[in-house]
Protein backbone atom coordinates (compact mmCIF):
# COMPACT_ATOMS: atom_id res chain seq x y z
CA UNK A 1 0.00 0.00 0.00
CA UNK A 2 1.12 3.43 -0.62
CA UNK A 3 3.27 4.17 2.10
CA UNK A 4 2.35 8.13 3.31
CA UNK A 5 -1.88 7.93 2.91
CA UNK A 6 -3.72 7.14 6.04
CA UNK A 7 -4.68 3.62 5.96
CA UNK A 8 -8.66 2.69 6.28
CA UNK A 9 -10.49 -0.35 6.13
CA UNK A 10 -11.93 0.78 2.99
CA UNK A 11 -8.52 1.16 1.27
CA UNK A 12 -7.73 -2.62 2.49
CA UNK A 13 -10.90 -3.94 1.65
CA UNK A 14 -10.15 -3.05 -2.24
CA UNK A 15 -6.50 -3.44 -2.19
CA UNK A 16 -6.48 -6.47 -3.70
CA UNK A 17 -7.85 -5.56 -6.78
CA UNK A 18 -4.80 -2.67 -6.86
CA UNK A 19 -2.46 -5.91 -6.10
CA UNK A 20 -1.54 -4.14 -3.60
CA UNK A 21 0.07 -6.38 -0.65
CA UNK A 22 -0.96 -5.93 3.26
CA UNK A 23 1.58 -5.59 5.75
CA UNK A 24 0.75 -6.28 9.52
CA UNK A 25 2.67 -6.53 12.74
CA UNK A 26 1.37 -6.93 16.47
CA UNK A 27 2.04 -4.35 18.59
CA UNK A 28 1.31 -3.67 22.75
CA UNK A 29 2.77 -0.36 23.78
CA UNK A 30 3.03 3.44 22.90
CA UNK A 31 6.77 2.90 21.59
CA UNK A 32 6.89 0.23 19.21
CA UNK A 33 3.67 1.11 17.50
CA UNK A 34 5.47 4.60 17.04
CA UNK A 35 8.02 3.05 15.00
CA UNK A 36 5.94 0.61 13.11
CA UNK A 37 3.54 3.39 11.85
CA UNK A 38 6.84 5.52 10.89
CA UNK A 39 8.37 2.28 9.18
CA UNK A 40 5.18 2.02 6.85
CA UNK A 41 3.65 -0.67 8.89
CA UNK A 42 0.04 -0.74 7.25
CA UNK A 43 -2.20 -2.60 9.63
CA UNK A 44 -0.85 -2.04 13.56
CA UNK A 45 -2.49 -5.65 15.36
CA UNK A 46 -3.00 -5.18 19.41
CA UNK A 47 -2.88 -8.89 19.28
CA UNK A 48 -4.37 -10.92 22.36
CA UNK A 49 -0.89 -12.23 22.17
CA UNK A 50 -0.15 -9.80 24.87
CA UNK A 51 -0.82 -12.69 26.59
CA UNK A 52 2.11 -14.97 26.42
CA UNK A 53 4.51 -12.43 24.84
CA UNK A 54 4.37 -9.47 27.12
CA UNK A 55 2.03 -10.18 29.63
CA UNK A 56 3.91 -13.64 30.80
CA UNK A 57 0.96 -16.09 30.67
CA UNK A 58 0.98 -19.32 29.07
CA UNK A 59 -1.58 -18.37 25.92
CA UNK A 60 -4.14 -16.30 25.05
CA UNK A 61 -7.20 -17.37 27.19
CA UNK A 62 -6.25 -15.42 30.47
CA UNK A 63 -6.11 -11.81 28.42
CA UNK A 64 -9.06 -9.55 29.29
CA UNK A 65 -10.77 -6.82 28.22
CA UNK A 66 -9.42 -4.73 30.80
CA UNK A 67 -6.35 -5.80 29.64
CA UNK A 68 -6.88 -4.53 26.09
CA UNK A 69 -8.05 -1.56 26.41
CA UNK A 70 -5.09 -0.78 28.58
CA UNK A 71 -2.63 -1.73 25.70
CA UNK A 72 -5.12 -0.57 22.91
CA UNK A 73 -4.91 3.23 24.12
CA UNK A 74 -1.07 3.08 24.53
CA UNK A 75 -0.80 2.03 20.76
CA UNK A 76 -3.49 4.69 19.70
CA UNK A 77 -1.26 7.23 20.81
CA UNK A 78 1.43 6.11 18.76
CA UNK A 79 -0.33 5.30 15.85
CA UNK A 80 -0.98 8.11 12.81
CA UNK A 81 -1.15 6.14 9.51
CA UNK A 82 -1.59 2.96 10.28
CA UNK A 83 -5.34 1.04 10.55
CA UNK A 84 -5.22 -0.04 14.35
CA UNK A 85 -7.22 -3.25 14.98
CA UNK A 86 -7.80 -4.73 18.20
CA UNK A 87 -8.44 -8.59 19.14
CA UNK A 88 -11.32 -9.37 21.08
CA UNK A 89 -10.62 -11.86 23.94
CA UNK A 90 -11.49 -14.69 25.05
CA UNK A 91 -14.75 -15.49 25.96
CA UNK A 92 -15.70 -11.21 25.38
CA UNK A 93 -17.63 -11.16 22.12
CA UNK A 94 -20.25 -8.48 22.30
CA UNK A 95 -21.41 -5.20 20.47
CA UNK A 96 -20.29 -3.46 24.01
CA UNK A 97 -17.35 -4.62 23.78
CA UNK A 98 -16.60 -3.95 20.44
CA UNK A 99 -17.86 -0.61 20.93
CA UNK A 100 -14.87 -0.72 24.12
CA UNK A 101 -12.45 -1.14 21.65
CA UNK A 102 -13.36 1.46 19.47
CA UNK A 103 -13.44 3.88 21.95
CA UNK A 104 -9.79 3.21 23.32
CA UNK A 105 -8.77 3.76 19.56
CA UNK A 106 -8.96 0.76 17.43
CA UNK A 107 -10.47 1.23 14.16
CA UNK A 108 -11.54 -2.69 13.75
CA UNK A 109 -12.63 -5.51 15.67
CA UNK A 110 -10.25 -8.90 15.24
CA UNK A 111 -12.11 -12.36 15.68
CA UNK A 112 -11.42 -15.69 16.53
CA UNK A 113 -13.08 -18.57 14.57
CA UNK A 114 -17.05 -18.32 13.51
CA UNK A 115 -18.98 -20.57 16.31
CA UNK A 116 -20.29 -16.68 16.93
CA UNK A 117 -21.06 -15.37 13.26
CA UNK A 118 -24.64 -13.49 14.63
CA UNK A 119 -22.28 -11.75 16.87
CA UNK A 120 -19.96 -10.69 14.34
CA UNK A 121 -22.46 -9.55 11.79
CA UNK A 122 -24.43 -7.62 14.82
CA UNK A 123 -20.81 -5.72 15.06
CA UNK A 124 -21.03 -4.97 11.54
CA UNK A 125 -24.41 -3.89 11.94
CA UNK A 126 -23.34 -1.45 15.12
CA UNK A 127 -20.75 -0.05 12.15
CA UNK A 128 -17.70 -1.60 13.49
CA UNK A 129 -15.44 -3.26 11.44
CA UNK A 130 -14.56 -7.08 11.73
CA UNK A 131 -11.68 -8.52 10.73
CA UNK A 132 -11.94 -12.27 11.06
CA UNK A 133 -9.06 -15.03 12.01
CA UNK A 134 -9.33 -18.62 10.12
CA UNK A 135 -6.99 -21.91 11.01
CA UNK A 136 -5.56 -22.06 14.29
CA UNK A 137 -7.23 -20.16 16.72
CA UNK A 138 -5.44 -20.10 19.64
CA UNK A 139 -8.29 -19.34 21.90
CA UNK A 140 -10.18 -22.59 20.89
CA UNK A 141 -7.00 -24.64 21.77
CA UNK A 142 -3.59 -23.22 22.74
CA UNK A 143 -1.49 -25.58 20.88
CA UNK A 144 -0.67 -24.67 17.62
CA UNK A 145 -1.43 -27.21 14.61
CA UNK A 146 -1.37 -26.59 10.76
CA UNK A 147 -5.14 -26.49 9.71
CA UNK A 148 -6.28 -28.39 6.38
CA UNK A 149 -10.00 -28.70 6.46
CA UNK A 150 -11.43 -27.66 3.43
CA UNK A 151 -14.36 -26.86 5.97
CA UNK A 152 -12.44 -23.49 5.91
CA UNK A 153 -13.24 -22.20 2.72
CA UNK A 154 -17.21 -22.05 3.60
CA UNK A 155 -16.57 -20.20 6.82
CA UNK A 156 -14.13 -17.72 4.66
CA UNK A 157 -17.25 -17.34 2.40
CA UNK A 158 -19.57 -16.72 5.58
CA UNK A 159 -17.31 -13.95 7.34
CA UNK A 160 -16.84 -12.30 3.60
CA UNK A 161 -21.04 -12.70 3.43
CA UNK A 162 -21.39 -11.45 7.31
CA UNK A 163 -19.47 -8.38 6.63
CA UNK A 164 -15.70 -9.29 7.39
CA UNK A 165 -13.45 -6.62 5.22
CA UNK A 166 -10.34 -9.04 6.16
CA UNK A 167 -9.42 -12.24 7.21
CA UNK A 168 -6.36 -13.27 8.77
CA UNK A 169 -5.37 -17.23 8.24
CA UNK A 170 -3.01 -18.99 10.86
CA UNK A 171 -1.43 -21.88 9.85
CA UNK A 172 -3.29 -23.10 7.40
CA UNK A 173 -1.73 -25.09 4.74
CA UNK A 174 -0.38 -23.29 1.80
CA UNK A 175 -2.62 -24.23 -0.90
CA UNK A 176 -5.42 -24.65 1.02
CA UNK A 177 -4.75 -21.05 2.32
CA UNK A 178 -4.41 -19.99 -1.61
CA UNK A 179 -7.96 -22.20 -2.36
CA UNK A 180 -9.50 -20.06 0.11
CA UNK A 181 -7.89 -16.48 -0.64
CA UNK A 182 -9.58 -17.59 -4.41
CA UNK A 183 -12.70 -18.11 -2.97
CA UNK A 184 -13.40 -14.71 -1.75
CA UNK A 185 -12.82 -11.22 -2.63
CA UNK A 186 -11.44 -9.79 0.41
CA UNK A 187 -8.06 -9.97 1.71
CA UNK A 188 -6.28 -12.79 3.20
CA UNK A 189 -4.04 -11.95 5.91
CA UNK A 190 -1.48 -14.94 6.02
CA UNK A 191 1.08 -16.54 9.45
CA UNK A 192 2.66 -18.87 8.61
CA UNK A 193 -0.25 -20.00 5.64
CA UNK A 194 2.48 -19.30 2.55
CA UNK A 195 2.42 -16.48 0.06
CA UNK A 196 -0.52 -16.67 -1.53
CA UNK A 197 -2.58 -13.49 0.76
CA UNK A 198 -2.90 -10.57 -0.10
CA UNK A 199 -1.10 -10.07 3.30
CA UNK A 200 1.32 -10.91 5.67
CA UNK A 201 1.07 -10.74 9.73
CA UNK A 202 4.01 -11.50 12.35
CA UNK A 203 3.98 -10.74 16.23
CA UNK A 204 6.88 -7.85 16.06
CA UNK A 205 8.87 -9.90 19.04
CA UNK A 206 9.31 -12.77 16.99
CA UNK A 207 10.92 -10.85 13.83
CA UNK A 208 12.85 -9.04 16.33
CA UNK A 209 14.12 -12.03 18.24
CA UNK A 210 12.65 -10.87 21.79
CA UNK A 211 10.57 -14.09 22.23
CA UNK A 212 11.83 -16.84 24.42
CA UNK A 213 10.09 -19.23 21.60
CA UNK A 214 9.50 -18.37 18.18
CA UNK A 215 7.64 -20.31 15.58
CA UNK A 216 9.56 -22.00 12.61
CA UNK A 217 7.82 -19.72 9.85
CA UNK A 218 8.86 -16.52 11.63
CA UNK A 219 11.62 -14.85 10.25
CA UNK A 220 14.06 -13.60 13.17
CA UNK A 221 15.35 -10.63 11.29
CA UNK A 222 17.45 -9.87 14.11
CA UNK A 223 18.44 -11.42 17.55
CA UNK A 224 17.42 -8.41 19.70
CA UNK A 225 17.26 -10.65 23.15
CA UNK A 226 21.25 -11.13 22.89
CA UNK A 227 21.49 -7.78 22.15
CA UNK A 228 19.55 -6.01 25.17
CA UNK A 229 21.32 -9.22 27.44
CA UNK A 230 24.51 -7.93 26.76
CA UNK A 231 23.75 -4.19 27.34
CA UNK A 232 22.26 -4.77 30.44
CA UNK A 233 25.17 -7.14 31.74
CA UNK A 234 27.85 -4.23 30.18
CA UNK A 235 25.47 -2.05 32.12
CA UNK A 236 25.74 -4.16 35.34
CA UNK A 237 29.75 -4.17 35.16
CA UNK A 238 30.40 -0.99 34.40
CA UNK A 239 28.31 0.01 37.80
CA UNK A 240 28.91 -3.11 40.10
O1 LIG B 1 -2.90 -12.24 18.73
C1 LIG B 1 -2.17 -12.17 17.72
O2 LIG B 1 -1.02 -11.71 17.78
C2 LIG B 1 -2.72 -12.63 16.47
C3 LIG B 1 -1.77 -12.75 15.31
C4 LIG B 1 -0.94 -13.97 15.47
C5 LIG B 1 -2.47 -12.74 14.01
O3 LIG B 1 -3.86 -12.94 16.38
Amino acid sequence: MEKREKVTVKGIKGSRHQGAKIVMLTAYDYPFAKIMDEAGVDIVLVGDSLGNVVLGLPNTRGVTMPDMLHHTRAVARGVKRALLVADVPYRSLSVANARKLRQAGASAVKVEGITRIKTIKQIVGAGIPVMGHLGYLPQTDPKPAISRSESLIGQAKELEKAGAFAIVLELVEPKLAKKIAESVTIPTIGIGSGKNCAGQVLVTYDLLGLSDWSPRFAKKKIDLRRIILRTLREFVAENK
